[in-house]
């Protein structure tokens, strides 16, 4: 199902006769099903329904969340979907990942779901999460349909999932007459993840005006990227999993360079995948594995360029969890074990930088003073090395040194890479750090191989350093110090594990 169709879209529709008709590819094989096959199929089964379960552990911490959304906008239907399957090709479909949103309230990441908080007239809410209950035997679903459990794999009942989620648990196919049903409420939803849901509501609230209805759902989802500004105790450990896991990812790469060496890039991002398949859910983002020059290619995703000792390598790549927290790491080392001088030089500024950074992030500190202070460090070389010329207020003044450092010094790391996007600024980038806020520091230094102010030695070169650090009461946590940082501990690591270094 597309993301333009509603729910109950996924499901079967009758014929005339009120027989169920399921969408099968127009060229396959088994086109009719006999009468005595499908009353066959309607039996023999066995009840697996599993009652020995418990609530997952991010339960009680999502009923919190939901507390404080329930708060924000007393006597209001709040709508939060998951999203559902998007077509890669004609009948099949790309992974599916749930929104941010959803997970974050509710602890689960079913495609097709959706929470919703009903208002109470006692004031409160009522919380249910609607899903795609088991296949139906009796009328074949589960086997004559794509998505039928025989196809996709057994999905919790729903009595499992309300366990499992401490919320009630309903049928999604019901979900688009509760909200479309009278009377009218006054509703909001995250948008971007369902467009059937959000055109179900959307007739409900032509009264409101389109304009009007979308700042309330703006509204909606500042509120959530604003909580999910500081993590609490739960979350702050599965970043520290997406960190471990990114780790043992790296330290693979590593091992696996002479493969690298023989073929490309792509050995370099299947290896970090393999990991991140086997310990998590996926990668967080698109792998970015940039070899010499590539390396100044900020977001270098297509990574199917050669590498070669000589070189540096650029590896940006976070695990993302089974419970879709992601790490945000970047090394960048030499291919042959060992710096160049130059490459040496690059690489110590950038570190410094960094260095800087880290030291600006504690409590109360503003969230721009560590990205200030790096970028400070960085002209301040650049300006020694009569890349820029002084004085360095003037170069950090008019941003000069941007040309070579290009991007921001960090970001919120959480559900998603780049977190909290749509938070307030007030209590973001313009914002103070707080105890539990999780972020990148992330400084580099990009001499593009084209570009003929930098001398001829360093064009071609991009060096990045990125680490996962948690804002404490006391000061930071480097979530990722299990990698090394600076160039003699990269060179060190790098001798442990490379037999030619
Ligand atoms: N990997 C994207 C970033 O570092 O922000
Ligand atoms: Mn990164
Ligand atoms: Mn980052």
């Amino acid at each position: 199902m597309t993301e333009q169709q509603p729910p109950e879209d996924r499901r079967t529709t009758e014929d005339a006769t009120g027989a169920p008709v399921f969408k099968g590819r127009k060229n396959g094989p088994y086109r009719g099903v006999s009468a005595e096959l499908a009353e066959w199929m309607r039996t023999g089964w066995a009840d697996t329904e599993r009652r020995d379960l418990e609530p997952v552990e991010q339960a009680p911490y999502a009923a919190k969340r939901r507390a404080a959304l329930s708060a924000r906008f007393p006597g209001e239907r709040l709508v939060v979907p998951a999203g559902d399957l998007k077509v890669r090709s004609n009948d099949t479909e790309y992974p599916f990942r749930a929104a941010s949103d959803y997970v974050y309230l509710t602890g689960d990441r079913s495609e097709g779901g959706c929470l919703v908080l009903e208002p109470r007239a006692d004031g409160g809410h009522d919380a249910a999460v609607y899903l795609l209950p088991r296949s139906d035997r009796d009328n074949g679903e589960f086997w004559l349909d794509g998505h039928g459990e025989l196809w996709t794999g057994r999905r919790h009942s729903l009595a499992e999932a309300s366990t499992l989620l401490g919320l009630p648990a309903r049928d999604v196919r019901t979900l688009a007459g509760v909200l479309g049903g009278a009377p009218a409420k006054p509703a909001r939803i995250v948008r971007g993840h369902d467009a059937g849901l959000e055109a179900v509501l959307a007739s409900d609230r032509s009264g409101e005006g389109a304009e009007k209805a979308a700042g309330r759902d703006e509204e909606l989802a500042v509120f959530l990227h604003d909580l999910r500004l500081v993590k609490d105790e739960w979350e702050v450990g599965q970043l520290q999993r997406a960190v471990d896991s990114t780790v043992r990812g790296f330290e693979d790469v590593v091992r696996m360079l002479p493969e690298a060496e023989a073929t490309s890039e792509r050995y370099v991002e299947g290896a970090f995948f393999l990991r991140a398949r086997v310990e998590g859910n996926d990668v967080g983002y698109g792998t970015i594995a940039a070899s010499g020059p590539n390396a100044t290619t900020l977001h270098w995703v297509r990574n199917d360029g050669p590498v070669r000792r000589g070189e540096l390598l650029l590896l940006d790549a976070g695990v993302e969890t089974t419970t879709l927290y992601t790490a945000d790491v970047t090394r960048t080392i030499p291919v042959s074990g060992r710096f160049t001088d130059v490459q040496r030089r690059v690489y110590d500024l950038v570190h410094a930088a960094q260095e800087a950074g880290i030291a600006e992030v504690r409590p109360g500190n503003p969230f721009r003073a560590y990205h200030d202070t790096a970028q400070r460090v960085l002209a301040e070389g650049l300006v020694e090395w009569g890349l820029l010329e002084g004085p360095v207020e003037r170069v950090v003044g008019l941003g000069l040194q941007r040309r070579y450092t290009l991007h921001g010094t960090g970001h919120m790391l959480g559900l998603d890479v780049h977190d909290c996007a749509v938070a307030r600024t007030g209590a973001y980038v313009d914002g103070l750090l707080e105890p539990g806020m999780v972020l990148t520091v992330e400084p580099g230094l990009y001499f593009q191989p084209d570009d003929l102010t930098v001398p001829e030695e360093l064009r071609g070169i991009g060096v990045r350093i990125e680490d996962d650090i948690l804002v404490t009461p006391e000061g930071n946590r480097n979530l990722s110090e299990g990698l090394p940082r600076s160039s003699a501990d990269v060179e060190a690591w790098l001798a442990d594990r490379l037999p030619r270094a």
